[in-house]
């Protein structure tokens, strides 16, 4: 478990823009793993997931509603993007989800995060916004738009 968080952090360090202050700390990620309603899956370069200390190109870190799974931080390192692993890691959460018992899966992205086009076409849809929610390293405010996706 501290290997993963390791490995969670790796990837966290490389793969989010400062600029928009959207990483979390080592605490955090700590913190959330302890309470017991979150959830990490670790993948690899090649897809599959990252077990037993094998180093990690991608993460995603989950947290588990009523009949629901809230996506709290999805990362691919840049030298592994656009080849899948972002979709990867949304299939396996919505198979674990599923699992869990969740009917659907949310998530909030600030507007404008290209991160959109991935969520959009694997069936996400806007349900709301939180006006100026975001604020960037340089003090300029940005929209948080909640997206879902059924899980059928
Ligand atoms: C968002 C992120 C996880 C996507 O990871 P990825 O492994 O590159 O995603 P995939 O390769 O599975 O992308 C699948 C499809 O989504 C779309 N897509 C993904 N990233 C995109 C981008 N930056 N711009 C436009 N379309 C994008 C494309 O349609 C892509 O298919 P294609 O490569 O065949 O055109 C990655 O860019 C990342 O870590 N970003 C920084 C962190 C972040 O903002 N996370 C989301 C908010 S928590």
């Amino acid at each position: 478990m501290i290997d993963d968080v390791d490995r969670i952090m790796t990837v966290m360090t490389v793969a989010f823009d400062p600029a928009f202050g959207e990483a979390w700390n080592r605490r955090q990620v700590e913190d959330a793993l302890h309470i017991g309603n979150c959830h990490y899956y670790l993948i690899g370069e090649k897809g599959q997931q990252a077990v037993d200390g094998a180093s990690a190109a991608g993460f995603s870190l989950s947290r588990t509603g009523f009949q629901e799974e809230e996506l709290l931080l999805l990362g691919v390192s840049p030298e592994f993007r656009r080849n899948g692993l972002g979709r990867s890691l949304l299939d396996q959460l919505r198979l674990a989800a599923a699992t869990r018992g969740a009917k659907r899966l949310l998530l909030e992205m600030r507007r404008g995060n290209p991160a959109e086009s991935l969520y959009r076409s694997f069936g996400f849809f806007p349900i709301g916004e939180r006006r100026d929610y975001y604020r960037t390293a340089s003090g300029q405010r940005i929209d948080a738009i909640t997206f879902t996706c059924d899980i059928a």
